[in-house]
């Protein structure tokens, strides 16, 4: 196979493979916000994307789909429960994201870790030609830029990191902090979502390895003498044009109505959509609608929440819980709450095609995103691509990444309930005037700041920081 000029390695391929009803083989694209937004721009560029097909035990020779060469790495059982569930989805994860749920050290699953960061690194370096650019993404794969340095010093390293930085004082409890420090510190550029992550790593970098730092860069020893790394952020966004292609679409149009249609027609309709993940703040959101509900200051004959909650690591503990107690608390509500006719929450604990979720999001008066804490938040900008009409309201968390850039959002904490209370009131209550005040705004700023300007602003630092 010809090298690539440009490699994407990231943990997911943009497919999946999956088993179907009959063991037959068949791809569908791959969960969150990560290849969603990295897709679009790797059709455009004559490039390969090494990743794990999303299966245990499968060795898969490089293919094409969709017009984008794809270079599997293959992962054994035992790696998918040390690596993958392991230290990235229950030491790493949980960690990044404050602490929200209790971050497990294990020393065999950092030791998982560190092989197959390696044997991702490996495959990157084989498949890029010289002086070629290879760009590393998120949390899964730390290691990657300094183990592709080692064995590719021609190649240019950008590293993107999709999920928060956390504060020192809770940096400090990873028993590997200072190697996942000098791993992420072999890339040239460094990004993060938030001004605030690109601080927070800094701030460890300064404190534990002492190297010096001024402003975003960071001099890092090699050699004789020192070379530049880049911490900076770039907040990442969304493709908006097939949401505005699909928008305009009278069939998604008419499917948006039928929805309305087949909840009966209430007076608003609230929406969530989320991985069914501890960090999406779901439990809080369903709690505050509950409690709206039985004060009597929403009534369900004139409101719907429709939360759907695409199943995600349900093979990690903390998530087998929170399956359970979301579940629980959704069908004590509907219980205590519905009518033969009326529903409370619409629980959808399934993934949705592209056009059915702009349906949805056409069909939502108000859009819930009440995550503990979150990166970016790519669905609230989904959500405001989609709204060409210039309604509907967004409710935002002040502790994702889309709130530094979405301010005309009805911005809320969701650890205060009763403040969530207030903020799905206005959100339900707001004049139209005022929605396509703040729409107008929010849509200016999504379309302008869209997944491309994103990735040019990335690439362009990353050609400069090497070109010094
Ligand atoms: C988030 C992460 C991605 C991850 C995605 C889905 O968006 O930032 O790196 O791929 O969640 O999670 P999963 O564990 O299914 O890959």
């Amino acid at each position: 196979m010809t090298a690539a000029d440009f490699v994407v390695v990231a943990n997911r391929l943009p497919v999946d493979r999956v088993e179907g009803p009959d063991g037959e083989e068949i791809w569908r694209t791959s969960p969150g916000g990560l290849v969603a937004a990295l897709e679009p721009m790797m059709r455009n560029v004559n490039g390969a994307w090494v990743g794990w097909a999303g299966q245990a035990d499968v060795e898969l020779a490089p293919f094409e789909a969709g017009g984008i060469r794809l270079i599997p790495v293959a992962l054994s059982a035992e790696e998918v429960a040390e690596y993958y569930e392991g230290f990235a989805n229950d030491t790493i994860w949980p960690l990044y994201h404050d602490v929200i749920a209790p971050p497990q050290y294990h020393r065999e699953w950092w030791d998982a870790y560190v092989t197959v960061n390696r044997r991702f690194a490996e495959a990157a370096a084989a498949a890029t030609a010289p002086d070629g650019t290879v760009w590393v993404h998120d949390y899964q794969l730390q290691l990657v830029p300094q183990m592709v340095r080692e064995l590719r010093p021609d190649v240019t390293i950008g590293y993107f990191h999709h999920i928060p930085f956390p504060a020192h004082g809770l940096y400090a409890q990873l028993p590997w902090r200072d190697q996942v420090l000098r791993g992420l510190l072999g890339a040239d550029v460094i990004g993060f979502q938030r001004a605030q992550d690109a601080t927070y790593f800094l701030t460890a970098v300064r404190r534990r390895l002492r190297y010096e730092v001024k402003g975003p860069n960071v001099a890092v020893p090699e050699g004789d003498g020192t070379r530049t790394a880049l911490a900076r952020a770039f907040p990442i966004s969304i493709d908006t044009a097939p949401y505005l292609e699909l928008a305009a679409r009278e069939d998604v149009r008419a499917r948006a109505a039928e929805i309305r249609a087949s909840l009966g027609n209430p007076k608003r309709i609230l929406l969530g959509v989320d991985r069914l993940d501890y960090t999406k703040g779901i439990r809080h959101r369903i709690k505050a609608y509950g409690e709206l509900l039985a004060e009597g200051r929403l009534k369900v004959e004139d409101v719907t929440l429709v939360q759907v909650a695409s199943p995600s690591r349900e093979r990690v503990d903390a998530y087998v819980h929170l399956r359970d107690e979301i579940e629980l608390a959704v069908s004590r509500i509907n219980g205590d709450t519905d009518t033969m006719g009326h529903t409370a929450i619409r629980y959808l604990h399934q993934g949705y095609p592209r056009e059915e979720m702009v349906a949805l999001y056409l069909a939502a008066d108000v859009m819930l995103v009440t995550a503990l804490r979150d990166g970016m938040n790519l669905v609230a900008k989904e959500y405001v691509a989609t709204r060409v009409d210039d309604r509907g309201v967004l409710v935002l968390s002040e502790f994702t990444g889309a709130a530094d850039e979405l301010r005309q959002a009805v911005r809320v904490n969701p650890h205060d309930i009763e403040g969530l209370k207030a903020a799905i009131m206005t959100a339900v209550e707001m004049p139209p005037a005022e929605q396509g005040r703040r729409m107008r705004s929010l849509r200016r700023r999504v379309l302008d700041n869209d997944v491309n300007a994103w990735s040019s602003s990335f690439l362009s630092a990353l050609a400069e920081v090497r070109g010094r």
